[in-house]
């Protein structure tokens, strides 16, 4: 019998154990995060102690910040070559959706389209052949081979859709996905007011043939509980932060991460953690039993 007033720390109720942080700035020296390979592997060390199995590396990603691929996979190669522990690492990012991801999406690389042939894929997306389609005027920031969509936006996805080849010649990614399915792309927005192109830029996601996976939607104060309904039937998925139901972020913040929660919102849940201290503040949040059943559950999630 559950006694849902009764309450415990995170630490305390062990569903931190066998647990996925899917979200955090732990990959040393590239943001705004744990700046030194020492802090990153002292973090580690303590994230065994509470028995966290897999955790999910979002170094930011906008213009102010502007991560490359790249640079961000030579940091974590070296990561895991300094890393002995039991967690399994993954690399991602977090997205900013602003200018700086717009210019990225149209430009990210198929890894089907080498190969196809003159298809004209099902429903309503129709292929531009890469072998084939002479035509100077491709849909600007378009490449032979990209996908488009009826709603005006063209696709490079990566999955090869329904008529489609795959084919040789994979290219680079020019994004980082999160998740064991390769299926979702972390984004955030500011926190007060919507950013430009916003929906435009959630299907332009969608179009590639991803989720997009909003981190901390009870922290964007511009959003209702409408706003979360109407992005969820949009095909949005979300992301709790934990430090928010410690109330990090203040009363509102928790009062509508917990309506989140309680309402089945949320698919997985992430740290967000920048530095050591963090950690305590988090794992000795104290939550009911109800809270906690349903955190645990988006502790064991993969996506
Ligand atoms: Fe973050």
């Amino acid at each position: 019998m559950w006694f849902w007033n009764k309450k415990h720390t995170i630490a305390a109720s062990g569903i931190l154990q066998g647990a996925a942080d899917h979200h955090s700035h732990i990959l040393p020296g590239v943001d705004d995060g744990v700046e030194t390979m020492e802090e990153s592997l002292h973090i580690l060390g303590t994230y065994e102690e509470l028995g966290i199995k897999e955790l999910w590396l979002t170094p930011h990603i906008m213009e102010d910040i502007p991560n490359t691929p790249e640079k961000l996979k030579a940091r974590f190669v070296q990561l895991q070559a300094t890393y002995n522990g039991n967690i399994t690492l993954h690399l991602a990012a977090e997205y900013m959706i602003d200018n700086h991801l717009r210019k990225l999406l149209p430009n990210h690389s198929p890894s089907y389209v080498r190969g196809a042939s003159n298809t004209v894929a099902e429903g309503d997306r129709t292929i531009i052949p890469l072998e084939t389609n002479n035509s100077p005027s491709l849909p600007r920031g378009t490449t032979r081979g990209s996908v488009v969509c009826d709603d005006g936006y063209f696709s490079t996805q990566k999955e090869c859709p329904i008529g489609a080849t795959k084919g040789e010649g994979v290219e680079t990614n020019s994004l980082l996905p999160i998740g064991n399915s390769g299926k979702h792309i972390l984004v955030e927005t500011s926190y007060f007011n919507p950013p430009m192109r916003f929906k435009e830029t959630l299907r332009q996601i969608k179009s590639l043939g991803y989720y997009p996976l909003l981190a901390h939607p009870e922290r964007y104060m511009y959003m209702d509980n409408d706003e979360y309904r109407r992005l969820r039937e949009e095909g949005v998925k979300f992301q709790l932060n934990l430090a928010s139901l410690a109330g990090g972020y203040g009363k509102a913040v928790k009062k509508k991460a917990l309506w989140l929660l309680e309402n089945g919102f949320y698919s997985v849940a992430g740290s967000d953690l920048q530095c050591e201290d963090a950690i305590e503040y988090i794992t000795s949040c104290k939550l009911d039993e109800k809270s906690l059943m349903n955190v645990a559950q988006l502790l064991k999630n993969r996506i």
